[in-house]
């Protein structure tokens, strides 16, 4: 009935004219400590007007109150603009080449270096899955080089909800559908109605808030794995991010994006491509 009115009256309700948007986007940063800034116009637009849709409000208008006036929605609206698809070896390609050839060529660096640690970033880690991920092949393939190196694995989300499961580690079998079986019996406890991850695993991975569009320096490390989240942000924002990457990466460190992004601007010159198809990097 809604989509009838909608086609009678030529308009979509939920619609957003800039002054409500300004509103909106104010309103989230002084409740909700969220900015947009930095993030696509159209694309953010497009989520805040599928909530309107599903609060049931009959305009944009209407919804900037709603927002205003309901305590949990201003965390609900963040958690609708954060897209957090993700899975267990998402992608099994890339990690396979990680744990084929990045992973190799970074330990051996470390030994030849004499360094004391290897350090892992994961930003816009979602509910955990990618740098848990790379915990399980570390565990499953790595465990003597371990041994001579130990692993730090950092990963950091803007969303205080998704770090908050990242930690508890428990999953539907929707997440688990590219996890091969023996990674899977080795490494999660069936609970009734999720997978657990083991405290081997869980113990290997800190998690952290941090907001990457804020120009705060990185440190340094080896591997920077930063998949399907620079999609969501401007070109501007995009490049700048790609620059601190490059300057936090310690030289012949790798970086791996998502399958629908490449690294753009300047900084291109300063790596190396390793495959073009898996978005993997090397820092010259
Ligand atoms: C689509 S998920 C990607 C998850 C994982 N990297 C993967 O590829 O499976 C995007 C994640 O980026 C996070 N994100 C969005 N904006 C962010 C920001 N400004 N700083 C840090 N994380 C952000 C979202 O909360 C979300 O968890």
């Amino acid at each position: 009935m809604q989509k009838l009115d909608r086609k009678l009256s030529g308009k979509d309700p939920a619609e957003i004219p800039d002054p409500v948007y300004d509103r909106i986007r104010q309103i989230l940063k002084t409740l909700a400590g969220f900015q947009l800034h930095g993030y696509k116009n159209a694309c953010i637009k497009r989520r805040i007007s599928a909530r309107i849709r599903s609060v049931g409000c009959a305009s944009a208008r209407e919804y900037q109150e709603f927002l205003l006036q309901n305590r949990s929605e201003p965390a609900e609206l963040v958690k609708t603009l954060t897209i957090h698809v993700s899975k267990f070896f998402r992608n099994p390609t890339t990690f396979s080449m990680l744990r084929d050839e990045v992973l190799p060529a970074l330990f051996s660096r470390c030994i030849e270096e004499g360094r004391e640690s290897l350090d892992i970033r994961s930003l816009g880690c979602a509910s955990g899955e990618e740098p848990y991920t790379m915990a399980m092949i570390l565990r499953d393939s790595f465990t003597q080089e371990m041994t001579r190196v130990p692993v730090s694995i950092n990963a950091t989300d803007i969303d205080p909800e998704v770090l908050r499961v990242a930690a508890e580690a428990s999953y539907d079998q929707d997440r688990m559908d590219e996890t091969p079986a023996a990674i899977r019996e080795r490494f999660f406890t069936w609970q009734g109605n999720s997978y657990r991850l083991v405290p081997e695993i869980r113990n290997m991975v800190s998690f952290h808030y941090h907001d990457m569009l804020r120009p705060t320096p990185l440190e340094a490390c080896d591997l920077i794995l930063c998949r399907n989240v620079l999609i969501y942000f401007e070109r501007g924002h995009q490049e700048a991010l790609l620059k601190r990457f490059a300057e936090s990466l310690r030289s012949g460190g790798f970086l791996v994006l998502g399958k629908t992004e490449t690294l753009l601007g300047e900084v291109r010159d300063r790596y190396q491509t390793l495959c073009p198809v898996e978005r993997i990097y090397r820092k010259k």
